[in-house]
């Protein structure tokens, strides 16, 4: 399992609903890293995190002049035990303007800096590849419009070419943050908020939902696959195809399952007659490396139990509780939504 999450986002999910499950993750996840802000991999965030760093560095001079002084005011001027009241000091005009003026050149600076920073940022590239993310409570939609590609909860990004993601909400608003590209926007229902990212490293990088959005905010979990572009190519072809026709046996009866079931209600899957459009698509559910927005491991266990009772695992989500499927229908079910690679 690629999937990583740190300790405290754990936590969080254990104080939310329950220790067991979030130590079941611990055990079924591999090692635990924190989410990395210092580690940009955009020129975006490069560029966001030079700024941090000079203002930092200047910040970190001021504070140093400022105790300086202080100690020097201190020290120097210290009254001797047997002085009496200080006489009136006449303030000293030159003194005054200088340190009124030095903090206006430093702001102006800092002023100057931010705006280049914004606009490295902000730069639009025209020949950027679309994506649109739309923040639903708790999972993202991901949308490749120049592609016809639908997907949801892992989006996967070519390395070394400009993205234009288009962030949108579908309910409340959510905030789409990921640490390594460098910055974050909101997602904003009846508004679509652009945000500029080249990934130049491939890799796995995980984000979070950052603007609470109800009970199971802290399961809505950002993650990303970037990849060279041709292992995006081959996966963007994947995901256009439609579902492969159900083959005899379990799988038959399980796509029998899922249509004859409310999940069609929800749930898309191309190729079949379920067309759904509140849940996330399942088309290629198998292919996908954690269920309900990281709250599980994408095992054949972990999507039984999902379906059993989703209420158990992440209480308030929208994904009713199929208690009343017979194994039977329960096991095929599965073994149809694992074959959707
Ligand atoms: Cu979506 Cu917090």
């Amino acid at each position: 399992m690629t999937q990583r999450l740190h300790w405290q986002v754990l936590a969080e999910r254990s104080a939310r609903s329950g220790a067991v499950s979030g130590l079941l993750f611990l055990a079924t996840s591999g090692c635990s890293k924190p989410l990395d802000s210092f580690n940009p991999v955009t020129p975006q965030g490069r560029a966001i995190s030079a700024l941090f760093i000079q203002v930092m560095a200047l910040s970190a001079l001021v504070l140093l002049a400022v105790t300086a002084l202080i100690f020097y005011v201190l020290t120097r001027y210290r009254a001797g035990r047997d002085e009496r009241e200080p006489s009136e000091v006449e303030g000293r005009r030159g003194l005054e303007i200088a340190w009124t003026i030095l903090p206006a050149v430093l702001l102006g600076g800092l002023f100057v800096l931010t705006l280049q920073t914004m606009n490295a940022v902000d730069a639009a590239s025209p020949s950027a590849l679309r994506v649109k993310v739309v923040g639903h409570q708790w999972w993202w939609e991901y949308q490749y419009p120049d592609l016809g590609i639908r997907t949801a909860n892992e989006l996967h990004l070519p390395t070394g070419a400009p993205l234009k993601l288009e962030i949108e909400a579908a309910d409340v608003i959510h905030s789409f943050w990921v640490p390594q590209f460098g910055w974050k926007r909101d997602a904003i229902p009846s508004r679509t908020n652009v945000m500029w990212v080249q990934v130049d490293q491939p890799g796995a990088y995980e984000g979070a939902c950052t603007e609470y959005c109800g009970l199971q905010h802290a399961w809505m979990r950002v993650y990303v696959v970037a990849e060279g572009r041709e292992q995006f190519e081959a996966w963007a072809e994947r995901q256009r195809e439609a579902a492969a026709p159900a083959e005899a046996g379990p799988t038959t009866r399980g796509l029998q399952v899922f249509l004859q079931n409310t999940c069609v209600n929800c749930h898309t899957v191309r190729g079949t007659p379920a067309s759904g459009q509140l849940g996330p698509d399942l088309t290629h559910v198998g292919g996908r490396s954690t269920l309900g927005a990281g709250v599980l491991p994408n095992t054949a266990q972990n999507m039984q139990r999902w379906i059993q009772d989703a209420q158990a695992i992440k209480p308030g989500a929208l994904m009713p509780a199929y208690a009343a499927l017979a194994d039977e229908e329960l096991r095929a079910l599965v073994d149809y939504l694992e074959s959707l690679k």
